[in-house]
């Protein structure tokens, strides 16, 4: 759906409905909202005062103009209480009036003040950036495997700004929300598909296709070639499917960049995990075509970042590949040797996401990279300890840490730190290797970035355990529909502005 950015008075603008909102508690509407009230003969007063709508967060009311101003409908949208009011306040509230429009028959297109640009004084660059983002992530559907497709929807929504001061600021706001909004669809996207149809091949050809579209280098290692640099521990997991394993490395560098230290960010992409020979029960295991997660966090923030063109270097890489049982795929006991030498002993074959990511990070090293961020879909334990509301952050560097924290509170996807103690290396401590894949229950949370950690090289460098936000089995606000989240795109790109 396409938005544009119109300067006006949103009562005077044509339309088959006008968004406006109101804070819990408000009898007297004042602002954008009170001029329109007065235009409808008083017609918002009253719905105050009947009790039916009172300007609780997340509740609409939907009103008929009856011919006083050019649209025929009005929807007012609560944003709640004024003193909690912020950025997410205004995602949340454009995602409820775009979904609840989508569903009304009649409207195709519809126009809207930004919220909380006005009266709660929220940057307007920001404000409207929030916006588009809650708009467009609310009405994000996966119908392409359904042959009766669902209402087209909406066509347009047109934001009003009345100040011809602010018109830049909303523009550029609801530009950069749009191509954000596009890259968590692209992550969505790639989480949502069937693993039979997206195998790691696929996976990499799509961030290719992405990155020819928006003008990324791109490079693809097959298993040829991560076999010469001495990849053997993410070879390992993949040698038990028929699915060639690949490793995908996008690049942003823009000009006068070009030389600078790059960030990081690297994602698990495992396309679908059985578990291996350490085979996974049957109830859950489809969930696990959402294994490439962290994966497609790093190819639609690296596909913002560049349509963005951020003033940074910035790379991503994933290692895409499918763990699958067969006759030669590797078992709990085999030993392995990565590209850096170092060793790892299998314990468990589904603990196989901190294995193709030692390989990863080792080879991330040659970048110099100024920080690494890895993401990844590695344990159901961190939704055991977070649920579904914060991921997992891990970190060998205050800085960094700090970094991810800020921007997770900033984009909305946020994390939660866990702790690092040595002692946690204790409990992968492997007798015939140098450190071993799965502790058991009993060695934390912690021991899988401990393992991580034994391969990284020197770098600063967090680990993200997404496991639990990269899918949800209900609808997490109207923005996040149920299904893929995009979880870690708008995380990314707020990182990439901020360091
Ligand atoms: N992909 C899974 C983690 C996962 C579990 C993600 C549930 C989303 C929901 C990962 O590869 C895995 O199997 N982890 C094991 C590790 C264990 C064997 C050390 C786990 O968490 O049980
Ligand atoms: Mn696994
Ligand atoms: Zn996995």
């Amino acid at each position: 759906m396409e938005i544009r950015v119109v300067q006006g008075n949103i009562a005077q603008v044509e339309s088959d409905c006008i968004v406006v909102n109101l804070f819990e508690g408000v009898t007297a509407p004042d602002g954008g909202t009170g001029a329109l009230d007065q235009a409808l003969d008083g017609a918002i007063s009253r719905l105050i005062a009947s009790g039916d709508f009172t300007g609780k967060a997340e509740s609409t009311a939907l009103l008929y103009s009856d011919g006083k101003i050019p649209s025929p409908r009005v929807l007012v949208v609560g944003l709640g209480k004024a003193e909690k009011f912020d950025l997410h306040g205004v995602r949340r509230a454009s995602a409820v009036a775009a979904k609840i429009l989508a569903k009304t028959g009649g409207v195709k297109k519809y126009a809207t003040i930004v919220h909380g640009a006005g009266i709660a004084g929220l940057d307007a660059a920001q404000a409207s950036q929030a916006l588009a983002e809650g708009t467009l992530l609310a009405l994000y559907q996966t119908t392409q495997y359904k042959r009766e497709k669902k209402e087209a929807g909406l066509d347009s929504c047109t934001v009003v700004e009345f100040s011809q001061e602010k018109l830049a600021d909303v523009s550029a706001g609801v530009r950069r929300g749009e191509v954000i909004a596009q890259a968590v669809y692209t992550a969505r996207h790639l989480v949502s598909e069937p693993p039979n149809l997206l195998f790691p091949v696929e996976l990499a050809v799509r961030a290719r296709r992405m990155a020819e579209t928006v003008g990324l280098k791109s490079t693809v290692l097959g298993e040829a070639a991560m076999r010469e640099l001495g990849m053997n521990i993410l070879l390992a997991v993949s040698k038990g499917s028929a699915n060639e394993a690949q490793f995908l490395i996008l690049e942003h560098a823009p000009a006068g960049h070009e030389e600078e230290q790059p960030l990081v960010f690297a994602g698990k992409g495992i396309t679908f995990d059985t578990g291996g020979i350490s085979l996974k029960p049957e109830a859950e295991m489809w969930r696990m075509k959402n294994d490439m997660g962290g994966a497609a966090a790093v190819i639609g923030a690296l596909e913002a970042i560049g349509r963005l063109n951020l003033p940074r270097r910035v790379i991503g890489v994933a290692a895409c590949v499918e763990n699958m049982p067969d006759g030669s795929a590797f078992r709990p006991a085999d030993i392995v040797t990565g590209m850096t030498g170092k060793t790892a002993e299998i314990i468990s074959t589904d603990a196989e996401g901190r294995l193709v990511l030692a390989d990863a990070l080792a080879y991330v090293a040659r970048f110099n990279p100024s920080a690494v961020v890895d993401l990844a879909t590695l344990t159901g334990a961190v939704g055991i300890a977070l649920g579904k509301v914060r991921g997992g952050l891990f970190a060998n560097n205050e800085d960094l840490s700090q970094a991810l924290m800020a921007a997770g509170e900033r984009s909305g996807e946020k994390l939660w730190p866990f702790p690092m103690d040595e002692e946690y290396i204790e409990g992968i401590k492997s007798d015939m290797a140098e450190v071993k894949n799965s502790g058991g229950k009993g060695s934390g949370l912690s021991s899988s970035a401990k393992f991580l950690e034994h391969f990284t090289e020197g770098y600063p460098w967090a680990h993200l355990d997404i496991a639990a936000m990269v899918w949800s089995d209900t609808e997490k606000g109207a923005e996040n529909p149920k299904g893929a989240t995009g979880y870690g795109v708008r995380l990314l790109v707020e990182l990439a502005g901020a360091i």
